[in-house]
């Protein structure tokens, strides 16, 4: 396994108050194995618009501030709707490992996002791992990316 992104570059993680708490322990499990993580909130567990922080992920991702990107809220429909309207961003929906691992290979997706409400810490943790560490396959798959934008 080896992490497929620019490890040059800090990963970027935000949420709104449904994540919060995931927030909080995954920021020192990533620091922990070494990587460099940009929270951008939500900082309490107090109520929120998810836009506020999704925008701000997808914004950095796209503008290859930051080598990918973690969002969540209670379903993760709502972030992924707000980064996915980034037209650099393909921002994935999560809620088991196979499909962290095929949104990468298929989709070259740059941000992963997890349903804090509907999936366990511990599997979110696996698919952000899987996520960073497995590649886009190209070929046809390039060709169908290439045919998203509007
Ligand atoms: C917040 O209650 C909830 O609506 C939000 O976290 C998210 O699930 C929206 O898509």
């Amino acid at each position: 396994m080896s992490f497929v992104f620019d490890s040059s570059k800090p990963i970027a993680i935000g949420c709104d108050h449904a994540g919060f708490e995931y927030k909080s322990a995954l920021i020192p499990w990533l620091q922990g194995k070494g990587f460099e993580v940009k929270d951008l909130g939500t900082h309490s567990p107090d109520s929120v618009d998810y836009p506020d922080f999704a925008h701000p992920v997808a914004s950095g991702v796209e503008n290859g501030e930051f080598a990918f990107g973690i969002l969540m809220c209670g379903t993760a429909n709502g972030v992924a709707m707000t980064a996915n309207k980034h037209p650099k961003i393909r921002a994935a929906l999560c809620w088991q490992n196979d499909v962290a691992a095929v949104t990468r290979q298929h989709n070259n997706a740059n941000i992963i996002c997890i349903p804090a409400r509907f999936v366990s810490l511990v599997l979110a943790q696996q698919m952000i791992e899987i996520f960073m560490n497995t590649d886009f396959e190209g070929g046809r798959h390039a060709t169908r990316i290439g045919k998203i934008d509007c």
